[in-house]
């Protein structure tokens, strides 16, 4: 849980600072198909305070389950504000946070699907797999030069050879 929150934390901050984006959508933690989740919606940079946060769910406006922060106020006098969202992370839904402000020229809309999150256990199958073809292909190479060391006669006689290829 803790990891989750620095993990969303981490990536919030990240992507704020990098992006120059005045709205960004991401979820409260990791998604998890069927698992009740929060998509937020964060906007930076408003001025005046005055602002429209509307949630779209496949293009229908969504009431239910939506909450609003107050207006933060920030060191250049802008504001940032966050909308929140409750739902069920599925591969149906699309997610939009329209935001409507003086300061953009038209409404913004960001977008936000459940990407199908990375099934641990394939993953760790991939590790695992990836791991033992590298064991195995040490064991073979290894294997090989032991076996070339120690039983190849040093003047094979051709019938021992033919019987070691073999
Ligand atoms: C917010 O929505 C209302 C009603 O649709 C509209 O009158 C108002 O101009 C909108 N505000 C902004 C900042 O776009």
């Amino acid at each position: 849980m803790i990891h989750n929150r620095i993990l969303v934390l981490g990536t919030f901050i990240l992507a704020t600072l990098l992006s120059s984006q005045e709205v960004i959508v991401f979820s409260r933690t990791s998604i998890e198909l069927g698992q009740p989740n929060t998509l937020i919606c964060f906007i930076n940079n408003i001025f005046p305070p005055v602002i429209n946060i509307t949630w779209l769910q496949n293009g229908q406006t969504v009431t239910t389950g939506v909450m609003e922060t107050n207006f933060y106020p920030q060191r250049d006098n802008s504001f940032q504000k966050l909308s929140y969202l409750t739902f069920i992370p599925s591969t149906e839904d699309a997610y939009g946070c329209k935001v409507e402000h003086w300061g953009f020229e038209k409404s913004l809309l960001k977008h936000w699907e459940s990407l199908m999150p990375i099934p641990l256990p394939e993953t760790t199958e991939t590790l695992t797999c990836a791991l033992d073809l590298t064991v195995g292909l040490l064991g073979i190479i290894v294997g090989t030069i032991l076996i070339a060391r120690t039983s190849i006669p040093r003047h094979p006689d051709p019938h021992t050879l033919a019987l070691f290829i073999s």
